[in-house]
């Protein structure tokens, strides 16, 4: 807890940032997510882990204090889809969010509740701003682990159930010339 100023390393080709927190992501925590649920099955066995990220939060949910952190996300495919986070809405639409990717190539999926759908490049450099109101999700489309760092509000909060009950409406599927954005046939929208 760092109502201090901290001072934090991360390391760019890992993404590791020493003593912070870390959550980890396997395929069983989120086998629902993906749309092919035969090939769910097929890798379940393993239960490989599909990202992990590494935050220091604020003890206290105050706008003013911000949350810092570093997503790696692995590399390869359930079925045709990329691996690749669950996503989230903020409880908090007012909650906005930075990205800085730091190495990999990724596609940042957003949408609002209203039904926009938008989604950014990441490279190397690339910073993404997402505004509170949208829902974001990073797919790793490259070969190596993609990597980026976060900044957020401590009172965003997240909804992880929306998404998990309605999807979101685009997917980046694997395609005969690389990364292809499809529509989700199983995509509910909010009414
Ligand atoms: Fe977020």
């Amino acid at each position: 807890m760092h109502e201090i100023p901290y001072n934090a390393h991360i390391n760019f080709d890992s993404g590791v940032i020493d003593d912070a927190q870390v959550t980890e992501r396997r395929l069983s925590d989120m086998a629902a997510f993906y749309h092919d649920q035969e090939a769910v099955q097929r890798l379940l066995d393993d239960d490989p882990v599909l990202y992990r990220v590494y935050y220091i939060a604020q003890e206290a949910g105050s706008p003013s204090l911000w949350n810092t952190g570093v997503s790696v996300i692995e590399p390869g495919r359930v079925g045709d889809e990329y691996i690749m986070t669950k996503g989230h809405y903020h409880l908090n639409p007012e909650a906005p969010e930075v990205y800085l990717t730091l190495s990999g190539t990724g596609r940042l999926v957003l949408q609002t509740r209203q039904g926009e759908a938008k989604v950014l490049a990441m490279t190397p450099g690339a910073m993404n701003y997402i505004p509170g109101e949208w829902a974001h999700r990073t797919v790793n489309v490259g070969d190596e682990p993609l990597v980026f760092f976060a900044v957020w509000p401590s009172d965003a909060g997240y909804d992880y159930d929306t998404i998990a009950e309605r999807g979101f409406a685009r997917l980046v599927i694997a395609g005969d010339d690389g990364p292809q954005l499809i529509d989700n046939p199983a995509f509910i929208p909010e009414s």
